[in-house]
């Protein structure tokens, strides 16, 4: 068992036949579900609860922190594509005199404990406008919706968490690169495919690092950008090492949209995938995020 199975262990029985129950439309595509009628591509199953949940343990361990605004004592706080909701039920642990509101095209998770009593779930699609009145939240996060929204909806898009933050709130976007730098041929190549089907879904990811720039379009004040670049690979240590098994997971979440897509048979994606990880102990790449916030004028 090599070190990227034996984090996230092999899938059990029980997890394999778990369905996520949604109004949105999902799909069976190469044994993952997918949403039939959303750009998003990457798929909404038990497996992906695992990656999620796993990769917001990496950011926070990257980022030092679960957000970065200046905010204090915030009362209503929003979280827009929750996933899991592990980032939302944290920030309900730290602010139990807030309010806190995660709301998702499905809800996603499969530990319900977690959940704290000041915490609630709210079945939204952000791309057709969220249901919330104007000026609900003093703060307004959205981490990781770059392979879900298309490239000509992002200022409406912003003009929307603008919408329904308070003046004087904040609002805060993180986001990755796809490519890596400093990549060998094969973590490029994989790169490339995921551009590609994200490209034919109207999405494009090499706007990431201009978060800032679309924060003051919105009609943000005190626009902050910061990028944190994470090592991929054992090399780079316990980071490197939790890196390297998230992406090879995503990797596999994206396996059957990919192969069907381009014509790229299993093998060689599977084969391309091993290359990877011999380039990364050799080569070194980093990941970049980028983290964008800036507060609504009073
Ligand atoms: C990569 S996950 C990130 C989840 C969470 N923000 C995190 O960082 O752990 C992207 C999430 O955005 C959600 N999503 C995609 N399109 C959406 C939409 N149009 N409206 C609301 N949520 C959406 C997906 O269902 C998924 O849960």
């Amino acid at each position: 068992m090599n070190f990227l199975s034996r984090i996230f262990g092999k899938q059990s029985q029980q997890q394999k036949e778990d369905t996520i129950f949604s109004s949105s439309p999902l799909e069976v595509l190469g044994e993952r579900q997918v949403l039939t009628d959303a750009p998003y591509v990457l798929p909404k199953d038990t497996q992906e609860i695992s990656r999620l949940d796993f990769q917001h343990f990496l950011l926070r361990q990257a980022f030092q922190s679960n957000y970065l605004s200046p905010i204090t004592q915030p009362k209503d706080i929003l979280d827009v594509g929750a996933g899991t909701g592990r980032w939302a039920d944290e920030m309900a642990q730290v602010f139990p005199q807030a309010f806190v509101t995660g709301c998702d095209l499905v809800e996603q998770t499969t530990d319900k404990s977690f959940k704290q009593p000041n915490y609630r779930f709210v079945e939204a699609d952000v791309l057709k406008g969220l249901p919330f009145r104007d000026r609900s939240f003093d703060f307004v996060h959205q981490r990781l919706l770059f392979l879900a929204i298309p490239a000509h909806s992002w200022p409406s898009e912003l003009l929307e968490l603008v919408r329904v933050a308070r003046p004087g709130g904040w609002i805060e976007l993180v986001e990755s690169e796809i490519q890596a730098r400093n990549a060998g041929p094969a973590t490029q190549r994989m790169g490339q495919w995921i551009i590609e089907v994200s490209k034919r879904r109207g999405i494009d990811s090499s706007q990431v690092p201009n978060l800032g720039t679309y924060l003051n379009n919105a009609g943000l004040q005190n626009v902050v950008t910061r990028s944190v670049t994470v090592p991929m690979g054992q090399w780079g240590g316990r980071v490197g090492s939790m890196m390297a098994a998230n992406i090879n997971s995503a990797y596999q979440a994206m396996k059957p949209l990919i192969t069907s897509q381009l014509g790229i048979s299993p093998e060689e994606y599977e084969k391309n995938i091993l290359l990877q990880h011999q380039e990364w102990e050799e080569l070194h790449p980093t990941s970049v995020f980028y983290a964008a916030y800036g507060q609504r004028p009073h």
